[in-house]
């Protein structure tokens, strides 16, 4: 088989529109969530808490791999509450004025979401360090001799932070949040019930098998399951199936360079890599991402994960070593 390099399936890169697609897609409330049964435990008890105290939740922190529902669960939240999402990234978040003003728009028991925390300077997270303990802003007005700290009142609010990579938080930052909640890959009976849920949206008829296999195939990631779906039902319409097939199935997935076991061509091509060129490893992340053109944060976040995971890579303090379920992988197709 040819392995080129080619960008397959990864949760983390969203377009415009599939942005769009993922909103019509998500779960608008909490029983439409499904799985992540100990964040949601931890969330409904903070909500209760919440509503009979008439306080905001505490400040919280969603970390996980990308595609598994922080964002959405976010957004939940916030309805089920009845207050306001206040949403940006933390990219976006460049310089002072831009979090003073985020902050001055905030009224009482508001969410303020911000994705990607681990990205905010340092500047900006000192700010946030006294508002999240006292809602209390301080700030600088005027220079040198002549400028004075001037500190307005926050109206008390919930800060959710979301991020795929919690150890590069800052310790002060992350000791900030009350509540840190870890999202885990989803099983296959949660993903086939998610999977159930956006086939039913996209107008797309399943049978229980068929729902068992998309979930296999997509790396215990709802996104990926999402995007797969769009996949078949692009080709349902196409070729005007109404009642999909196994062969159908096989036949996307096949298109879509995914293999009976979840892997890409870009897992593939990582597995080849280190077994051909590095000689099974091991190997240092920097020299896999130049030798796969791949990012660096990609392979950590998206791939190595998954490959880990089920075995087919290791990792040890020398770099990543390929495993014999590996070598006998690569064996089956090259
Ligand atoms: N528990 C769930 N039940 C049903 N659908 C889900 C669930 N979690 C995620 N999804 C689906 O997966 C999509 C991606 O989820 P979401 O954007 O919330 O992930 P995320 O964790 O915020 O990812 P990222 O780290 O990349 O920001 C959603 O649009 C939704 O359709
Ligand atoms: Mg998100």
């Amino acid at each position: 088989m040819a392995i080129e390099n080619k960008r397959t399936i990864t949760p983390d890169t969203i377009s415009g529109d599939e942005l769009n697609h993922e909103i019509e897609l998500r779960p608008k409330k909490l029983e439409e969530f499904i799985g992540q049964q100990k964040v949601i435990r931890n969330i409904e008890l903070m909500m209760g808490s919440s509503r009979l105290r008439r306080k905001p939740i505490d400040h919280t922190l969603f970390s996980g791999p990308p595609g598994l529902g922080k964002t959405s669960l976010a957004y939940i939240l916030s309805k089920e509450l009845g207050v306001k999402l206040h949403s940006i990234t933390a990219t976006l978040v460049e310089r002072k004025s831009d979090i003073v003003t985020l902050l001055s728009n905030l009224e009482e028991r508001d969410i303020l979401f911000i994705d990607e925390i681990h990205r905010l300077s340092a500047a900006i997270e000192e700010i946030l360090y006294s508002v999240m303990e006292d809602y209390r802003l301080d700030v600088i007005i005027g220079n040198g001799v002549s400028s004075k700290v001037v500190s307005i009142d926050i109206p008390p609010f919930t800060l959710i932070g979301a991020t795929t990579k919690s150890g590069m938080l800052s310790r002060p930052l992350r000791d900030r949040f009350i509540a840190q909640l870890s999202f885990d890959y989803y099983n296959q009976n949660e993903l086939s019930v998610i999977v159930r849920e956006s086939a039913k949206k996209m107008l797309l008829e399943l049978d229980k098998d068929l729902e068992l296999m998309v979930a296999l195939v997509s790396r215990g990631t709802p996104r990926i399951a999402n995007r797969i779906l769009r996949r078949i039902r692009d080709y349902a319409v196409v070729r005007r199936v109404t009642k999909l097939r196994t062969e159908d199935i096989q036949e996307v997935l096949q298109l879509l360079g995914i293999d009976s076991l979840g892997l890409d061509d870009m897992d593939r091509k990582i597995l080849l890599t280190i077994e051909r060129q590095f000689r099974g490893g091991p190997v240092g992340i920097n020299a896999l991402s130049i030798a796969v053109s791949e990012h660096r944060e990609t392979l950590e976040n998206i791939y190595e994960p998954y490959l880990m995971e089920n075995g087919f890579l290791m990792r040890t303090n020398r770099g990543r070593v390929i495993s014999e379920k590996g070598k006998e992988y690569i064996s089956s197709f090259s």
